[in-house]
């Protein structure tokens, strides 16, 4: 064998023994807990044969506590870039089987330099978490580590989309890389997020908890918010990510993806003038709305089990994505509350970040009361969804279905918040507040001082509602662009966004806003 071909086998040899990771043994653990190894992660998510791994040869450089004799090539992550749908993407895949995917200084360097490159390209960075925390033996540089990562999420953020999966451990201050990105997924029994564990828990407030309890996927699904998506399987999460790539630019200078639909654009909607029960506290399903009005029905839920009063997802209208947020009458009456301000919020600021024009549907009674709301600062939190929609630049069409009381009308993409296209169907009620509760306020005294005050109440909401309870007092006013036709809102909602395909909206430079945090 000549000196070359010697060389090019020792190479083949390194190669394949990097592509190892732990070896075959810590392989075997990972798939008997029903978890892929990174690189089989890595082959689910890009285009067949587009991956290019980078850093194969990185080792770390510790030595304490005998670590110089535990060194493995690649260290912990596989990094680099392939394709999905053919769009270039950056990506790292912590290897569990490497010393658990623990994050040493050099693992930092090689998730850090895909980053970086992402950010040059202007192209997003998919990390798929799977790790034991911070590498205990290298102590501070470790630590470390995960600031450069955090510093780079900060920095990308708004520039390039970053999209987390956590399938399997994800433990201490390490949680706050995929919560620094814009959308998480966590796959049920297999991931896991929380900055302390149940061994912590237990020593500092007494509370027994199972990991699962304490930062599951359906904890994080539905109570605290952290992930955006659960899914049944690590196969799911990753068809996931592709999906929701496809609803989404490059970059925060390009356009996403228009896909060609052979959905008419002007496919009436009978049901739709039909949908609205009459008795104005009989709810009706927001999904029905969106899946009859969107291009083939097909909607990509965020954050679908938190926060359900209301609805916020992606989908296309005449091949081009949206995001849609609305309110569901299904639950809480479609009222808006702490954690759904925070949920909308959030969305409207990604979609607004990377140009997606914004869809919103209105069916609000107003903002939940009482001291459990105010104690909670649903001020605060309700102020984020204002600013949100406020602040935001893309098209803006808003169709109010029903009820659009109080501040919630102004929060709900009203016109005065720069809102470019407000419909209204004939059945909107926009007003101060619902019948009921203006006459207690205007009529109490001359209730009270009339032989049946329930009458003179009954009698006077019925003036009230007659008066207030339509969209026509706010088209007046112009508030209201046009009543429409509900079966009618697929295509005067496609028509409007076409009208608005060129908007050039700027804010007033500033170093960064100051959102009510
Ligand atoms: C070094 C680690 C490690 C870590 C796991 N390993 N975590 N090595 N540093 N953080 C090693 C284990 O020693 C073991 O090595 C191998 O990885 C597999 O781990 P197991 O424990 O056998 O796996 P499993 O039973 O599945 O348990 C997984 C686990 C557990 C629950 C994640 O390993 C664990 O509790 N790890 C520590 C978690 C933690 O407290 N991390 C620090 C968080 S603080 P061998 O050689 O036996 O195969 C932190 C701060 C970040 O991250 C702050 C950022 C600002």
């Amino acid at each position: 064998m000549s000196n070359q071909l010697e060389k090019v086998s020792e190479l083949i040899e390194l190669r394949a023994k990097a592509r190892l990771g732990g070896g075959e043994k810590a392989i075997e653990k990972q798939h008997l807990q029903g978890k892929h190894t990174a690189r089989e992660r890595i082959e689910l998510l890009v285009d067949e044969g587009s991956f290019e791994e980078l850093d194969m040869f990185v080792e770390h450089r510790c030595t304490n506590f005998g670590m110089e004799k535990k060194k493995i090539l690649g260290d912990g992550v596989v990094t680099g870039f392939g394709t999905i749908e053919g769009r270039l993407v950056y990506l790292f895949a912590q290897d569990f089987t490497v010393i658990g995917g623990s994050l040493s200084e050099t693992m930092a360097k090689k998730i850090c330099k895909v980053m970086d490159l992402a950010m040059t390209m202007g192209a997003p960075v998919i990390g798929l978490n799977d790790s034991g925390g911070a590498r205990i033996q290298e102590g501070i540089s470790a630590l470390a580590g995960y600031g450069e990562i955090f510093q780079r999420n900060i920095l990308a953020s708004g520039v390039v989309p970053q999209i987390s999966g956590i399938f399997g451990p994800c433990a201490g201050g390490a949680v706050y890389s995929p919560a620094l990105t814009d959308f998480t997924i966590m796959v049920k029994g297999i991931s896991y997020m929380f900055l302390t564990g149940p061994k912590v828990v237990k020593t500092v407030t007494g509370e027994d908890v199972t990991q699962e309890q304490l930062g599951g996927a359906e904890v994080h699904g539905n109570r605290s918010g952290v992930t955006h998506f659960v899914v049944d399987t690590g196969e799911e999460g990753i068809a996931l990510i592709r999906r929701l790539l496809g609803f989404l630019p490059q970059n925060n200078l390009e356009e996403a993806p228009v896909k060609t639909s052979d959905d008419p654009i002007d496919r009436l909607e009978d049901s739709l003038n039909e949908i609205i029960p009459d008795s104005p506290n009989k709810p009706y399903d927001m999904y029905e709305v969106i899946g009859a009005i969107i291009d083939k029905g097909e909607f990509l839920e965020v954050h679908a089990d938190f926060a359900k009063n209301i609805i916020v997802g992606f989908a296309r209208f005449n091949g081009r994505p949206v995001g849609i947020v609305a309110n569901q009458p299904k639950t809480l009456a479609g009222v808006l509350d702490i954690n759904a301000s925070r949920k909308a919020a959030r969305f409207v600021r990604f979609c607004d970040a990377f140009n997606i024009p914004l869809v919103t549907l209105v069916d609000v009674p107003g903002f939940l009361p009482g001291t459990g709301q105010e104690y909670g600062g649903v001020i605060v939190h309700g102020a984020k969804l204002l600013y949100a929609y406020g602040e935001a630049t893309v098209p803006k069409v808003t169709v109010t279905l029903r009820k659009s009381y109080g501040g919630a009308h102004i929060v709900m993409s009203c016109k005065q918040l720069r809102g470019d296209m407000n419909y209204a169907w004939p059945t909107a009620e926009i007003a101060v507040m619902g019948g009921a509760g203006a006459v207690e306020v205007l009529y109490a005294k001359e209730a009270k001082e009339s032989d049946d005050p329930k009458k003179v109440l009954t009698e006077k909401e019925i003036e009230y509602t007659k008066a207030f309870a339509n969209p026509y007092n706010a088209a007046k006013y112009g508030y209201i662009d046009d009543v429409i036709e509900p079966r009618n809102t697929r295509f005067r909602i496609i028509r409007a966004l076409q009208q608005l395909a060129t908007k050039k909206q700027n804010n007033p430079s500033k170093k960064h806003d100051n959102l009510p945090l």
